[in-house]
């Protein structure tokens, strides 16, 4: 079967007629790629990578950015271990946000394969960035174009005795060095970016590390930002990917947000992360 991109209602495409364990040619990568640009989230399934195969994959993008926060597999420092214990109450990712976002440049998108899946549950949203961009009103999009918000890590992975992993069990043995959160300036970015690869518009900011809009008190800013979540987790922008055996999805952080149910208490989920380098973010003037 050859390569053929599936495009998916709300956000996405799935490509099928590709085996990963092997080197892409050329042709077949910049078709990947294009569909990544395009769609903001690539899935894959039946796919039966080993550790190294996923290494592989992740550096035909781009540098592998190794996790400062989550734990690292214990042979592969370059994947970091996303999972949860059959006791554990929180996870990883619970909650709409796009990774890095508190990076100066933040990290392309991270590559996602399932090791361990619950019996049912577990499934992880994704939304697109680019159609909650263009469904705003022109007076909006010119508004928001000229404004450019602060984000941070500090009070998810930081220090403090109420931050989000220390006031969950979300962490437990699997989250680390708040000394690195701490260590992180704040970061400003476009609140509508020019997406490196494709060009097009969307909207960046999120739930978990947008503090403010710059020169506006998180107070003021709070209304507004408030009032683009909502617009952002429009069901129509919108698409649940059921986790198998074999798939994978590669998520673009510049383009998408993605949130993880978690609702299979009592079972364990492991999943394997490497998340890729990205270009510095510029705006739309
Ligand atoms: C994450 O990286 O936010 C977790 C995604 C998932 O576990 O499905």
């Amino acid at each position: 079967m050859s390569l053929h991109i599936q495009p998916i209602a709300g956000v996405g495409a799935e490509i099928q007629g590709v085996d990963l364990r092997r080197e892409l040619s050329n042709a077949e990568f910049a078709t990947i790629r294009d569909a990544f640009a395009q769609h903001g989230v690539i899935f894959f399934r039946d796919q039966a990578i080993d550790e190294q195969q996923h290494i592989a994959f992740a550096r035909r993008w781009a540098p592998i950015n190794i996790n400062r926060f989550f734990s690292a597999h214990p042979r592969f420092p370059e994947i970091a271990l996303v999972s949860k214990e059959r006791g554990q109450q929180n996870n990883i990712g619970g909650g709409w946000h796009t990774d890095h976002s508190y990076d100066q440049i933040p990290a392309m998108g991270s590559i996602l394969v399932a090791r361990e899946l619950p019996p049912e549950g577990g499934n992880t949203l994704f939304a697109s960035m680019y159609a909650a961009h263009d469904a705003l009103s022109q007076g909006m999009r010119e508004m928001l174009s000229r404004l450019k918000a602060v984000h941070s890590a500090r009070h998810i992975f930081g220090e403090g005795p109420d931050t989000y992993y220390k006031q969950t069990d979300a962490g437990n043995d699997r989250i680390g060095n708040a000394k690195a959160a701490e260590a992180l300036q704040d970061v400003v970015h476009p609140v509508i970016i020019t997406h490196p690869l494709s060009g097009k518009q969307a909207l960046y900011v999120n739930p978990a590390f947008t503090i403010r809009f710059e020169g506006w008190t998180a107070e003021e800013s709070k209304p507004l930002l408030n009032q683009l979540y909502a617009h952002c987790m429009r069901p129509d922008f919108v698409h649940e990917f059921v986790w198998r055996d074999g798939s994978i999805a590669f998520w673009d952080n510049r383009s998408t947000w993605h949130f993880a149910r978690n609702d299979y208490h009592g079972h364990r989920r492991e999943m394997h992360r490497i998340t890729v380098e990205g270009e510095p973010l510029t705006g739309t003037a």
